[in-house]
C-alpha cells in the first residue's frame, strides 16, 4: 500500500509486503525508542490524540511515539469534556481538529466511528480502537512481538501456533491479530472461549478461507498445550449491558505459573494486550508469572513505541529522513527498567 498520507483503520489494508515494510522501519526506530538516540524529524508537527474510551498504554504510547519523532501532542480524553457532550457530530469534530493538527489518533466506543473521523478529513487518521471492531496498531505490535520473542523473520511466522483465550467476541485486539495472522500460511489457531464469547463468525471465516488450522474449545488446559504463543485477554466488562452477564465469565480463565509449568512447552511465549484485570476474582494472568522469562507482556508494551513511530513516520512521509536529524541522547536512564 501507499503509506504517504494514508489513514490506518483496519488490518484489512495490509498485505504481507506492507508488514515487512512497517517492521523494517520499526527496527530502524529501535534506537530512538530505546532512548539511545533522538531525532527531530517531525519537529513542528502536531498530533491530535483523541481518546473517547479509557486507555493508558495506547494513549500514552501513541503520544510518546510522536514525541520521540520530535512532534508535539494534544490529547483529549472522554466525552464529558469534549464538545461531543454538546451534540457535536463526528464530522464536525474531525474537521475542526484537523485544522489544528497534522495527524489524528482516535479511540471511540463505536465500531466504525474512527472511519467516520477519517471520512471527514484528508489528514491521516489512525484507529486506536473502535469499540469491539479493530485495533490495528495493537495487532502490528503483537505480531512484531511474536516475531521477536521467537527470533523469527516475518517469513518464518508461517506454521505458527497460537492460543487466544478469553473474551474473543468483544476483544478487538484478537479480531485484528487473527486477521493479520491469516495473511500467513498454515497458522494453527486455538480459540479458547465460553460459547457465548466465541470469536465472531466473520473473523473465523477469514481464517478458514485461507486453510489455516482452527480449533475452538472452552477448555484452557487443552488450548495451551503445545503452542508457540498464548495470547490471554481480559473479559471486556464495558461491552456487557448487564453486570450479571459479565460476572458469569469473570475469572473463568486464569493462567498462573503452576498451570503454565505443568501444561505448556518451555518455549511458549505468554502475551496479553493489557490491561490485565488483577482484581481478585478475575486475574486472567496471575502476578506470580511476573519475572518469568517467557512472560512477554512488558516487552510487548515496549514494542508499541517503535511500531507506532514507524507508522507515524510512514504516513507523514519521513521514514527515510529519520536519521538525518539524529543525535545521541545525553540524559541518564537506567540500563534496565525492570525490578524483577
Ligand atoms: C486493549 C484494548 O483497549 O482493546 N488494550 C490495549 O489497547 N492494549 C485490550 C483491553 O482493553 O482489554
Amino acid at each position: 500500500m501507499n503509506f504517504k498520507g494514508a489513514s490506518i483503520l483496519s488490518v484489512d489494508q495490509f498485505e504481507r509486503a506492507d508488514l515487512q515494510q512497517i517492521f523494517d522501519v520499526a527496527t530502524e526506530m529501535e534506537v530512538y525508542a530505546n532512548h539511545q538516540k533522538l531525532t527531530r524529524v517531525l519537529e513542528g508537527a502536531v498530533l491530535g490524540n483523541l481518546f473517547f474510551e479509557p486507555s493508558t498504554r495506547s494513549r500514552v504510547s501513541f503520544g510518546a511515539a510522536f514525541n520521540r519523532l520530535g512532534g508535539e501532542v494534544r490529547d483529549t480524553t472522554g466525552f464529558t469534556f469534549s464538545s461531543m457532550a454538546k451534540g457535536e457530530s463526528i464530522h464536525d469534530t474531525s474537521r475542526v481538529i484537523s485544522g489544528y493538527v497534522d495527524c489524528l489518533v482516535v479511540r471511540h466506543p463505536e465500531e466504525g466511528a474512527v472511519q467516520q473521523f477519517a471520512d471527514a478529513t484528508n489528514i491521516p487518521v489512525i484507529n486506536g480502537g473502535d469499540g469491539p471492531g479493530e485495533h490495528p496498531t495493537q495487532a502490528l505490535l503483537d505480531l512484531y512481538t511474536v516475531a521477536k520473542e521467537h527470533g523469527k523473520n516475518l517469513d518464518e511466522i508461517d506454521g505458527l501456533s497460537i492460543a487466544m483465550i478469553g473474551d474473543l467476541k468483544h476483544g478487538r485486539t484478537v479480531h485484528s491479530l487473527t486477521k493479520l495472522l491469516a495473511l500467513f500460511d498454515n497458522i494453527s489457531f486455538t480459540f479458547v472461549a465460553p460459547d457465548e464469547l466465541r470469536m465472531p463468525d466473520g473473523i473465523l471465516e477469514r481464517a478458514r478461507s485461507r486453510d489455516h488450522n482452527i480449533t475452538e474449545t472452552e477448555d484452557m488446559i487443552e488450548g495451551i498445550k503445545d503452542v508457540d504463543v498464548i495470547y490471554m485477554t481480559r473479559i471486556q466488562e464495558e461491552r456487557f449491558s448487564a453486570p450479571e452477564e459479565f460476572a458469569k465469565y469473570r475469572g473463568k480463565y486464569s493462567l498462573n505459573r503452576a498451570t503454565y509449568e505443568q501444561h505448556c512447552r518451555e518455549n511458549t511465549a505468554i502475551m496479553h494486550p493489557l490491561p490485565r484485570d488483577s482484581r481478585p476474582g478475575a486475574n486472567e494472568l496471575d502476578n506470580d508469572l511476573n519475572g518469568h522469562p517467557k512472560l512477554a507482556i512488558f516487552r510487548q508494551t515496549d514494542n508499541g513505541i517503535p511500531i507506532r513511530m514507524a507508522l507515524f513516520a510512514m504516513v507523514m512521509d519521513v521514514a527515510d529522513k529519520v536519521h538525518d536529524t539524529a543525535r545521541d541522547a545525553i540524559w541518564y536512564r537506567p540500563e534496565s527498567i525492570d525490578t524483577n
